[in-house]
C-alpha cells in the first residue's frame, strides 16, 4: 500500500462533505474535494476521468439526492443520483483498483415496524422514492465487484447546509409554541462524528480488508420531540412552548420510518471506534453554531 493515499470526495459542499474537509485537515493523505461543478457523478465519463487521471485510491461519496419529500416528484432524478451515479463511482473504483466508501440511510428499513435496533443483516423494506433509490445505490455498489464500504446513517445534522438542528434553533427562538412528533424514534448523528470516523478508517488503512455494510449513528435514542427539547434548552430558547404530537398532524408524501435506531455493534467491533452520545455531540454542534 502507498505511503500517501489520494482520496476523492464527491458532493463535498454538502453537510458530510464539509465535515470530511474538517476531519481531513490534519491528514497526511491527499484529499481532493469536488462537487457537482467539478465532477458531476451522474456523468460516467467525468467520474472515470476524475478517478483515473488523479490516481485515486479511495472515493468517499457524500453526494446524494437527499430531499425526501421532493424525491416523490422527481423519482427519475433521484434514481439517477442515488443509484446510477453510485454505479458510475463503483465502476470507476473497480477499473482503477480503488475503494468506494458510500453513505446510505435508515430509510432502507423505513417500512419495518418493531422496536429492535436494525442490524446489517435485517431484511430491508424501504419507504418512499428516497429509500428505494438509496437501496438501489447500495445494490449497484455491492454488485460492482469493487472494494466497497457502505455506512448507513440517520438523522444527520451539522453546522452546514439545512438540517433539523438549524431549523429548530430558529423556530424555538422565534415561535411562541411548536408541536413536534414524538412517535418517530431514532438516533441523531452529528456529521462531524461520522466524518471523523471515516477519515480515521482511511488513515489507518482499515478499509482495505473490511468491505461491506456498516451502521453508524450517535449513541442513544430519542424522538424528534426530545431532540427539539434538547436543542431549545441548549440554546437557551426557553420561551417557546414545545409540545409532543402525532405524525399524522404533519401530512407528508412519504411515510417516515417510525423506528430508525441502527445497531452499531459491527462498526464498533470491526474498526474499534468509540461512538459519542448524541446529547454530547449536539452540545458541541450548538456551541459551534452559536459562536460562529
Ligand atoms: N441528511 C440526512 O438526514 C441523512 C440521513 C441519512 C443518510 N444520509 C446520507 O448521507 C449522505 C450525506 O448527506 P448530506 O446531508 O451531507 O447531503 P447534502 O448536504 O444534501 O449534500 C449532498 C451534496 O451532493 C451534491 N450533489 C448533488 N448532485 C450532485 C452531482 N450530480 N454530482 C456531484 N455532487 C452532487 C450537492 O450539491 P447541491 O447542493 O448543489 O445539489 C451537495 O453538495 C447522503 O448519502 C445521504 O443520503 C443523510
Amino acid at each position: 500500500m502507498k505511503n500517501k493515499l489520494r482520496i476523492l470526495v464527491t458532493g463535498a459542499n454538502g453537510q458530510l462533505g464539509n465535515c470530511i474537509r474538517n476531519a481531513a485537515a490534519g491528514s497526511d493523505d491527499e484529499y481532493i474535494f469536488t462537487d457537482v461543478d467539478d465532477i458531476d457523478i451522474t456523468d460516467p465519463e467525468a467520474v472515470d476521468l476524475g478517478v483515473s487521471c488523479n490516481n485515486i485510491d479511495v472515493i468517499v461519496n457524500c453526494a446524494a439526492y437527499t430531499n425526501v419529500d421532493k424525491a416523490e416528484e422527481q423519482p427519475e432524478f433521484a434514481e439517477l443520483l442515488n443509484a446510477a451515479a453510485v454505479r458510475n463511482l463503483a465502476e470507476a473504483a473497480r477499473k482503477n483498483d480503488a475503494t468506494l466508501i458510500h453513505i446510505s440511510t435508515d430509510y432502507v428499513f423505513g417500512g419495518n415496524a418493531g422496536n429492535t435496533p436494525h442490524s446489517e443483516e435485517e431484511a430491508v423494506n424501504p419507504t418512499g422514492v428516497y429509500g428505494v433509490t438509496k437501496l438501489h445505490g447500495e445494490q449497484a455498489a455491492l454488485e460492482s465487484g469493487a472494494n466497497v464500504l457502505i455506512f448507513r446513517t440517520a438523522w444527520l445534522y451539522s453546522e452546514y447546509g439545512k438540517n433539523f438542528v438549524k431549523t429548530m434553533l430558529n423556530l424555538t427562538a422565534t415561535k411562541p409554541s411548536l408541536n413536534v412528533v414524538f412517535d418517530q424514534i431514532g438516533s441523531p448523528t452529528y456529521a462531524q462524528d461520522l466524518a471523523d470516523m471515516i477519515v480515521g478508517i482511511i488513515s489507518r488503512r482499515a478499509y482495505a480488508d473490511n468491505p461491506g455494510i456498516y451502521h453508524y449513528s450517535n449513541e442513544g435514542v430519542c424522538s424528534w420531540y426530545d431532540f427539539t427539547k434538547h436543542i431549545a434548552e441548549m440554546a437557551g430558547n426557553d420561551s417557546c412552548d414545545i409540545q409532543p404530537c402525532h405524525s399524522d398532524e404533519f401530512p407528508s408524501p412519504v411515510v417516515r420510518p417510525p423506528f430508525s435506531v441502527l445497531d452499531k455493534t459491527k462498526v464498533k467491533e470491526t474498526f474499534g471506534v468509540a461512538v459519542p452520545y448524541w446529547v454530547d455531540s449536539l452540545r458541541k454542534c450548538i456551541r459551534n453554531l452559536m459562536t460562529s
